[in-house]
């Protein structure tokens, strides 16, 4: 095998020029002897700082990091391991495990080997309910690991104190946040209605610079974690946070917002004459919603016709999935200028 070889002085810079030219082998290791260090090499070329020679021994072959077939072989049937889904949601230092219902008595030895393979990971649940009621929570279980469903989560940016029953958050809707955020210009007036932990907010407040950012949340823990967490980021006289219901709130704000975020995606068309109230002229307002593919079109003239309703007049500039519900059914934010 081809092989570079420097003093150990150098065998930082020589690594950095093999790996640039990528002539650095991956699968083994370099091998150091005396004052000297070996690089495998995959082509025989010139390396500055090294003298390239073709070796007589050979490299210690590199471990491939295990996989959770390997550290579940035995333990589960070939049937079995083809039903564990490949990616899961993790929050801060939890896994969220979805567990197809085939596999329930498994479960525990499922969670144990990925908290043995992800050591950023703490403690692995699973689901339990899917979000519901009011509040949009959801109830997890324990299998593995720290006794514990609170923990922070960071994303662009900014960190989240979350408690995984008490407050909801989707890990999966980062990007549609940062994409929302690069929309706001500088000295915007903002409201989030269904602010949660305050992540819309603080992406916000962290990316861009408006001039205020108002939230209001009906969930009183929701409302505790999101007071926490525009504090704990730096941003408590930027955010504004209400506690109650935006039915209520929303008709008391004297202000109108030059943009405002609507994520409850299961009904957030109630809201929006509230929110056409609260807008200035040529505002944005990014509602969300889940709607099959099919119904986006008939979905469009809902909004429409409530606009209408209300004498505004709506521009829908676009529509964007961010996320898949069920097959053929989406998450859907609606960007929707309001000409007047
Ligand atoms: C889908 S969650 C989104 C939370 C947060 N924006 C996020 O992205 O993580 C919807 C939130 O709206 C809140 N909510 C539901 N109905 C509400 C209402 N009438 N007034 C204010 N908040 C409400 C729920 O408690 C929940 O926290």
């Amino acid at each position: 095998m081809f092989a570079a070889y420097s003093s150990l002085k150098n065998a930082e810079k020589v690594k950095l020029f093999l790996q640039k030219k990528e002539v650095l082998h991956q699968e083994y290791l370099p091998l150091k002897e005396m004052e000297r260090i070996y690089f495998p090499m995959t082509k025989k070329i010139v390396v500055p700082n090294a003298k390239v020679i073709t070796t007589k021994f050979s490299f210690p072959v590199k471990q491939k990091p295990l996989t959770i077939d390997q550290l579940l072989k035995g333990k589960l049937t070939a049937a079995q391991l083809k039903l564990i889904p490949r990616s899961q949601e993790i929050i801060g230092k939890i896994m969220i495990l979805e567990v197809p219902d085939q596999l329930k008595k498994k479960e525990k030895v499922i969670a144990e080997v990925y908290l043995r393979l992800n050591n950023t990971i703490e403690t692995v649940v699973r689901k339990n309910t899917i979000h519901s009621g009011v509040f949009r929570t959801r109830t997890v279980k324990i299998l593995a690991g720290k006794k514990t469903k609170e923990t922070i989560h960071y994303e662009n940016g900014i960190k989240l104190k979350l408690h995984l029953e008490k407050t909801y958050y989707s890990a999966k809707t980062a990007n549609e946040r940062l994409r929302i955020a690069k929309q706001v210009k500088p000295n915007e007036d903002v409201l989030v209605m269904f602010s949660g932990a305050a992540p819309y907010l603080l992406v916000i407040a962290k990316n861009t610079n408006p001039r205020k950012l108002s939230g209001i949340e009906i969930n009183p823990l929701a409302h505790h974690y999101a007071t926490y967490n525009i504090i704990a980021n730096g941003f408590g006289s930027k955010i504004n946070l209400f506690e109650g219901d935006v039915r209520k709130i929303v008709p008391k704000i004297k202000a109108k917002f030059d943009r405002i975020v609507m994520p409850l995606p299961k009904i957030a068309e109630e809201f929006f004459g509230l929110a056409l109230s609260k807008i200035k002229p040529n505002g944005t307002i990014h509602l969300y919603a889940f709607l099959h593919e099919y119904d986006i079109v008939a979905y469009k003239k809902i909004l429409q016709d409530i606009a209408q309703k209300s004498k505004h007049y709506i521009h829908i500039v676009r529509y964007v999935k961010c996320g898949q519900f069920s097959p053929g059914t989406f998450r859907i934010c609606f960007d929707i200028k309001v000409k007047k």
